[in-house]
């Protein structure tokens, strides 16, 4: 038996550790300009990330969450409007629907990829009405079947919008995800692939009119200083997240190399005991960015494996205990237990590992041996 250790989610101390003194110099330089909204370091990070996402647009703001709800409003969605999503998310990709004033419809999941399933979504486009947008949700990191979605969205009339917040650096087909429906969403919430060093946030298009309307609803409908031609609101990034990311950025594909190595050897190790854990199978598809290593854990034993880590140091999340239809808070749109079998045996089976990128070989191996002897 190995001594115990404390292995945590993540390290960011320890990743950023190479890039502290580029970080305080970027803040030195922006703490003497003054200029603390948008600005030189807002328009660097948008279009080095425009780039990095092989997208023509994008707008940097202040969380995930406003980003979906900016999409959302540049489509003109609202009151009245229906948009389709998976009930196995973050809750943000729900409340900003609801905070539209629309009502999220919801499709289940695969099984097997933890993501929206084309064809019970298509079930749901038959029978809803009204269904103004489709937005899948890249979960874990791990692509949406995008181009099954792309066939819906032409056929039923329902521009996509991707939920990309845990996914920057993932691609599809060899694209990067962001871009390959109307508009794509992240997060750089800190415990994100790429973060900032609080809230942050960014809406990607292909479509000029929509970073437009976008850009235009980020700062209160102004296009010209206190002159207003629509209603919006006060979604900017700051220009402080802005420095620190536009440090992070070059950094991002070598984490997201270390974190696809790391869940190669929880691959490899874990594949020998298949009667007690279901590993992350990516698709021929896709390249997977592993913001979360997670496995089904079966035989009921989820919780117990859970308890069974922490007991010996070892941190692991449940992403997500509660499908976003069983929530407390939408309790008014009447959703039942058993409405969407495969999200609620993800919530009851769902375990995330650390798969950080600064994981020591040692860390993994003490985090895989309490797995294997579990
Ligand atoms: C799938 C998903 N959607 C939306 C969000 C919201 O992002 P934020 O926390 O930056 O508001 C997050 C992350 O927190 C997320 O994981």
């Amino acid at each position: 038996v190995k001594a115990q250790e404390n292995i945590p989610m993540l390290d960011l101390k320890q990743q950023y550790l190479p890039l502290r003194e580029q970080v305080l110099e970027a803040f030195t330089r922006l703490f003497d300009s003054g200029a603390f909204i948008l600005g030189k370091e807002v328009e660097t990070l948008e279009t080095q990330l425009a780039k990095y996402l092989e997208t023509k647009y994008a707008i940097g703001v202040t969380s995930g969450t406003d980003a979906i709800w900016l999409a959302l409003k540049a489509l003109g969605i609202g009151p009245g409007d229906k948009v389709l999503t998976s009930p196995f998310t973050f809750f943000a990709t729900v409340s900003a629907i609801c905070n539209t004033g629309a009502e999220p419809v919801f499709a289940d999941i695969d099984s097997k990829t933890f993501n929206l399933d084309p064809e019970k979504a298509e079930e749901v486009l038959k029978k809803e009405g009204r269904v103004k947008a489709i937005m899948p949700v890249h979960v874990y990191g791990l692509p949406a079947e995008m181009s099954a979605f792309k066939k819906l969205s032409e056929k039923y009339g329902a521009p996509l919008i991707e939920d990309a917040a845990q996914a920057i650096g993932s691609t599809y087909h060899g694209k990067k995800v962001g871009g390959l429906g109307a508009l794509g969403c992240f997060s750089f919430y800190p415990t994100k692939n790429l973060a900032a060093v609080g809230d942050a946030g960014l809406l990607v298009t292909q479509d000029e009119k929509l970073a437009d309307t976008a850009r235009l609803i980020r700062t209160h409908g102004s296009r010209v200083t206190y002159y207003h031609e629509r209603l919006g609101s006060n979604l900017r990034i700051d220009a402080i997240q802005a420095a620190a990311l536009n440090v992070f950025l070059p950094s991002l594909d070598g984490w997201i190399e270390k974190r696809r190595q790391n869940a190669e050897v929880y691959n490899r190790r874990l594949e020998e005991l298949p009667n007690l854990y279901d590993i992350p199978k990516t698709p021929s598809t896709s390249r997977h960015s592993f913001h979360q290593y997670t496995i089904r854990v079966k035989n009921g034993r989820r919780d117990a494996l859970h308890k069974h880590l922490k007991d010996r140091g070892v941190s692991s999340m449940i992403y997500y205990p509660v499908p976003c239809h069983l929530q407390t808070a939408l309790k008014h749109l009447d959703y039942q237990k058993g409405m969407f079998p495969e999200s609620e045996r993800a919530a009851a089976e769902v375990l995330s590992l650390p798969v950080f990128p600064t994981m020591t070989t040692q860390q993994q191996d003490y985090v895989l041996a309490n797995l294997l002897s579990f």
